[in-house]
């Protein structure tokens, strides 16, 4: 992907050209003053990598799966402990990669593989005040299986993206925390005193965490519909490219949030986006119904 860049009154105009098609939107001047200061962004994991590079031949893939996740024994555990969560209601843990391909499917492992592998690289211990790692990465699992879930429901059929772009949706807090852990602290603690997440973020960075995330998304070069939904999964309606995985994740984040596990400690007051309802045709009725049945599946709070 090449890029080039040209200054438009406040704003830094940012043109993405991918093979013959081009992307543009402004990078607001704020980010553009943080995201310079990162002068070590980690690249794309190996194990990530090459499972987006399986191609679709089913029988030599799962072999190639099963050697890429081994050959990294920490994420070959987080598969394990995703599989053998509630999401898939398995009475008997799977303990083996070919017994987690048999019982929860090649697709599934398969996007559970590439969202740990990149939410793991922040996983360093580095921490703002008040961020809880773990919180975070459990919500954002959460987020990409009850997407699944509504999906189904809506559509009648899986997309297999929808779990790896549920699981991504919240990177910017990632990268947020790594590398502004102290201006990422402030937030926080407006949010401790009951603020509104994405207002805090605006007041002390003047932009939110889905523009950071979606500049990583863009800068790990990761298909166009996960840097969308990063971008966007707040605000569907803002979106050029009305989709119906990105009105999913909204929903489930959404819902996730305010019923299961939310990413940070106090109650974020994430507004409703009702452009999400239109795009599924979905009714208010039919999502205060969703909600009660998510709530009461009983996800834990830490489902991993
Ligand atoms: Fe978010
Ligand atoms: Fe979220």
């Amino acid at each position: 992907m090449r890029a080039l860049y040209a200054t438009v009154g406040s704003a830094v105009l940012r043109v993405a050209l991918y093979g013959g098609c081009s992307k543009i939107f402004l990078m607001i001047e704020s980010l553009k003053k943080y995201v310079e200061q990162i002068t070590e962004l980690p690249t794309v994991p190996v194990v990530a990598r090459e499972i987006l590079g399986i191609v679709d031949d089913k029988l030599a893939s799962v072999d190639r799966l099963e050697r890429i996740i081994r050959n990294d024994p920490a994420i070959c555990a987080k598969v394990l402990s995703v599989a053998n969560s509630v999401f898939f209601r398995i009475k008997e843990p799977v303990r083996t990669l070919d017994g987690a391909i048999v019982r929860i499917g090649f697709n599934n492992v398969k996007n559970i593989a590439v969202g740990v592998s990149l939410l793991s690289v922040f996983d360093d211990g580095k921490r703002a005040e008040d961020f809880d790692y773990q919180r975070i990465f459990n919500h954002s699992v959460t987020v990409g299986f009850v997407a699944r879930l509504l999906y189904g429901k809506i559509q009648q059929n899986i997309t297999e993206e929808i779990v790896v772009n549920g699981m991504l949706h919240d990177l910017g807090f990632l990268v947020l925390n790594r590398y502004f852990p102290g201006d990422y602290g402030r937030v926080l603690k407006k949010v401790d005193k009951g603020g509104d997440l994405l207002e805090a973020e605006k007041a002390v960075l003047g932009f939110n965490h889905t523009d950071i995330g979606a500049w990583l998304a863009d800068k790990w070069n990761l298909p166009r519909s996960i840097s969308d939904t990063v971008l966007r999964h707040h605000s569907p309606s803002l979106s050029k490219r009305k989709s119906r995985v990105m009105a999913v994740i909204h929903l489930a984040d959404y819902i996730t949030t305010r019923n299961i596990l939310g990413p940070v400690r106090n109650d974020p007051g994430y507004p409703l986006d009702r452009s999400s309802l239109d795009m599924l045709g979905m009714s208010e009725n039919a999502l205060e119904n969703m909600e009660a049945e998510i709530g009461e599946c009983s996800f834990p709070g830490a489902p991993l």
